[in-house]
This record gives structure tokens, sequence and C-alpha cells, in this order.
């Protein structure tokens, strides 16, 4: 489906991995519903992976939100290259592998502050480096999972990290509104993308979480992609600080 929704709208996408990404998703659906789609990409691996699916220098950016260098540098280019952008995705996660197994008191010290740094923290980085770029009105919209309820097997840490995130939306969500700027969560269903192979067992988390939805299909990106786009439409202009499930009923089953 296609629409002007998004005409004369520039919006940044954060985590286009490859074609399975959330993000690439969401970026799909900004496009077709009119938006200049921008991008931003981890480092150089994930450059070769993302020019396979954007051949398009211009539009691609390399944004490392660990680094607060990095970040300064995207937005700066981002700034010069493009000028005001009308909202952004950021679609961003990481915790190691060894972390996302067994008991959660095994968690070490380190692997916990790199969870939450990259997957929590690193929401509150953009916005900053973000905002003043954003046009008013503008929206922020992140992606989170319903681990941050639940303790779903595996999950751990970083279900601690998206309970952190979540919080993280509702401070900016007031904080950015004298600017203009709405900030939301989308609490997606698990799909198979890069991230979730990170996860001991994802396999079984993704036959259960497919077992559980109302019609026994999994969501799609595209699916998680076109609520994105609602969020970063004016049609969204009441919808401040909340997270909204788009997973097929799971949460509720
Ligand atoms: N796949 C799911 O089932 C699911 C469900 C709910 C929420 N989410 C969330 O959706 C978001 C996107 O994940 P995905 O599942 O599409 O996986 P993905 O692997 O396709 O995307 C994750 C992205 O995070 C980026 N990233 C990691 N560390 C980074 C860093 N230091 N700087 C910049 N980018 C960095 C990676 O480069 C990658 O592009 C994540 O926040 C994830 O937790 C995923």
């Amino acid at each position: 489906m296609s629409s002007d929704l998004l005409k004369n709208k520039k919006i940044l996408v954060m985590g286009v991995a490859n074609k399975r990404s959330i993000a690439w998703g969401c970026a799909q659906a900004m496009a077709a519903n009119g938006a200049e789609v921008i991008y931003t990409y981890q480092n150089e691996r994930m450059k070769k992976s993302i020019k396979r699916l954007v051949d398009d220098e211009e539009h691609l950016i390399e944004c490392d939100v660990a680094s607060d260098e990095s970040l300064q540098t995207a937005f700066t280019t981002i700034g010069e290259r493009f000028g005001k952008i009308d909202g952004l995705v950021h679609a961003i996660a990481f915790a190691k592998k060894e972390e996302l197994a067994g008991d959660i008191m095994n968690t070490s010290r380190a692997g916990y502050s790199l969870a939450q740094d990259i997957s929590a923290y690193s929401l509150l980085a953009v916005a900053k480096y973000a905002q003043p770029l954003l046009n008013n009105p503008a929206s922020i919209v992140t992606l989170t999972y319903f681990g941050s309820e639940r303790a779903i097997p595996n999950y751990n840490v970083m279900g601690v990290a998206k309970a952190a995130l979540e919080a993280n939306v509702r401070y900016l969500a007031r904080d950015m509104a004298k600017y203009g700027v709405r900030v939301n969560a989308i609490s997606a269903g698990a799909v198979k993308t890069l991230a979730v192979t990170g996860v001991k067992g994802h396999g079984e988390l993704l036959r259960m979480s497919e077992e559980r939805t109302v019609d026994g299909k999994s969501v799609t990106t595209k699916e998680i992609g076109n609520t994105a786009a609602f969020l970063v439409s004016d049609l969204a202009s009441g919808v401040v600080g909340d997270t909204i499930y788009v997973d097929k009923g799971v949460h509720l089953i």
C-alpha cells in the first residue's frame, strides 16, 4: 500500500543490517508513504550489506552508537547533507551471545553495561545529537520487545535493557515535548532477524511466538514498518510516550 502520508518528510532509519531487519521494513514503509529515507549503518561490514539494498552513497551515513564521536560526526553530516529532518527510527540493540543464555545471575558486569549502553542508553544519545536537526513537529520511534515485561527464556539481559529503553521513551517524551518531538516505542512480535539469532534457543522462541499469534502467522517487518510510518506521521500527533504492540496479539495470550 502506498500513499502521500509522509510526502515532504525526511526520515532517518538507524539499524538496517540486511533485508530481514525490522529497520528495513520501516524504511520501505516510509518510502512507500512518500518519505525521503536517510540511513545510518554501524560499521564498514554493515555498509557492504546495506549497499545491496540502498545503492545511494549520499543517503548512507556511518554511525556507531557506542561512540559519541561517531554520533556527533554522523549528525553533523546529516545536517550538512539534508538540513532538518522530520523523524527517526532507532532499531538498534546488542548483547553478547553468552549473555543471552542460561541463568541471568551469571550476567557479567561488562555484559550488562554493554547491553544497556547499545540497547537503551543509545536512544538518549541519539535524541541529544538529533534534536538540533529535528523539525517541529517531529517523531522518534524505537523498537522494544515483550521480554521487558515477562521473563522470556534466555532473553535475560536484553529484557532488562528493553525495560530501561521503555522507561527512556517515557522520560524522553516528556522532555522533548517542548521541541515538538514525540517519542514512542513499538513492541514488536518475534521475527527472524540477525539480532534474534543471538538468543539461545531462538528457534523455540520464534515457534512459540508464532503459535500464540491470533492467526498462527508471525508478524512481518512490513506490518511493523507500517506502524512506524503511522507513528512518524501527523496522524499520530496524539500518541506520546507510548509503547504500541505490533505482535498480532501475542502479549494477550
Ligand atoms: N527480531 C525481533 O524478534 C525483535 C522483536 C522486538 C524488537 N526487536 C528490536 O528491533 C530492533 C532491530 O533489531 P532486528 O531484530 O531488526 O535485528 P537486526 O540485527 O537486523 O538489527 C539490529 C541492528 O542493530 C545495529 N547495531 C548494533 N550495535 C550497534 C552500534 N553499536 N551502533 C549502531 N548500530 C548498531 C546492527 O548493526 C543492526 O543493524 C532491535 O532493537 C531489536 O531488539 C526485534
